[in-house]
């Protein structure tokens, strides 16, 4: 994959994460996930007022590829987040997904039977970390060990 490749899916997280819904952290994030047949799916975080109920982006965007048929079709993430200001999300430094949203991305990767690129960036600037998900969460837990995949 290529850096064409990984700047359309920053840009993509960028423009998902305009639509977070995070009054209480105020911390936007977005996610978008490359498809095999070129296509995006994003997701961004969605909080709620009872706080352990909020869901990350990177969540939301994998539930959505599910809804469309689409899991075992994931091949590379795009990560962004930053702060809410008055004018959009500010933060150049790059996040990475937290440990519940790297055991819902293996899920994707396992029912794909590949790994996943994972480029992860700020809300502003050309800072950028890449990943593959087997070492952000190496020995994971996953469909094949309940035989299924
Ligand atoms: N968040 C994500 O959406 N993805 C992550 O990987 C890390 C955290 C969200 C959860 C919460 O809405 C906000 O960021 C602050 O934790």
């Amino acid at each position: 994959m290529n850096d064409e490749t990984r700047n359309r899916l920053i840009a993509a997280a960028r423009e998902a994460a305009k639509q977070a819904h995070a009054p209480y952290s105020k911390f936007g994030v977005g996610a978008a996930l490359l498809l095999t047949d070129g296509s995006l799916v994003t997701g961004t975080n969605f909080e709620n007022s009872s706080y352990g109920l909020s869901l990350c982006a990177e969540t939301v965007a994998c539930a959505t590829a599910n809804a469309r048929g689409r899991l075992a079709d994931i091949i590379a993430v795009g990560v962004i987040g930053g702060m809410i200001g008055a004018n959009g999300l500010r933060g150049a430094a790059p996040i990475r997904p937290c440990g519940r949203c790297r055991q819902v991305l293996n899920e994707a990767a396992q029912m794909g039977k590949r790994d996943l690129v994972i480029w992860c960036a700020g809300a502003e600037g050309d800072a950028f970390e890449e990943h593959l998900l087997s070492d952000l969460l190496p020995h994971a837990f996953g469909p094949a060990n309940l035989g299924i995949g």
